[in-house]
């Protein structure tokens, strides 16, 4: 497999998350953060967005897997990890690398709703376009990308691609799955 084409370069990416890290530093002023990684996909985004974020933040993690893709479909995800941390009363930011269906998001934000946190937001590096989802909010947004199957910066292929600095376009080859 090849990477057909760069999609958002390493430096787009660079300039977005300091952006974003910027406004989640006035919005949460005077205020402690936990930021929730979703493994794996978000480990690359969470570390980078991290290091442009100058108010007292802590972390936590998730991992997560659909049931298979029939079940997909109806939004019910398995917990592998849960949180380390209690969340009643705190401010929780999850973060994401992509929002594709949306259905894991959906999943977690009620989940997580439950627990009381202060208050709830979400972060994501890339939205697909073109996709039916539910309605979810989504208050720091990076890129939105075509619904094409990208790669890099967290986002695998059979596991591989995630420590590309950029996000690409994988170049089809018959067969091929995702
Ligand atoms: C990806 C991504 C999100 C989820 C988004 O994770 O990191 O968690 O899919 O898809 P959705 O909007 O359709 O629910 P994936 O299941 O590929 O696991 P990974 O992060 O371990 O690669």
């Amino acid at each position: 497999m090849k990477v057909d084409r760069v999609l958002i370069t390493a430096e787009e990416i660079s300039d977005k998350l300091a952006a974003m890290g910027r406004k989640i530093s006035e919005d949460y002023a005077g205020k402690d953060l936990l930021m929730v990684g979703v493994l794996k996909g978000a480990f690359i985004v969470m570390a980078d967005l991290a290091r442009h974020i100058d108010i007292p933040v802590q972390f936590d993690f998730m991992a997560v897997s659909s049931y298979g893709a029939a079940t997909k479909t109806s939004g019910v995800v398995r917990i592998l990890k849960d949180l380390d941390e209690e969340i009643e009363g705190r401010h929780v930011l999850i973060v994401e690398d992509i929002i594709d269906s949306g259905l894991t998001l959906h999943y977690l934000m009620r989940n997580l709703r439950v627990r009381l946190p202060a208050s709830l937001a979400l972060a994501a590096l890339l939205i697909k376009d073109g996709i039916n989802r539910p309605p979810i909010e989504i208050k720091y947004e990076g890129f939105h990308i075509p619904p094409e199957f990208v790669i890099g910066y967290g986002l695998d292929y059979q596991g591989f691609y995630r420590n590309l600095p950029y996000i690409g376009v994988l170049a089809e080859e018959e067969g091929d799955e995702e």
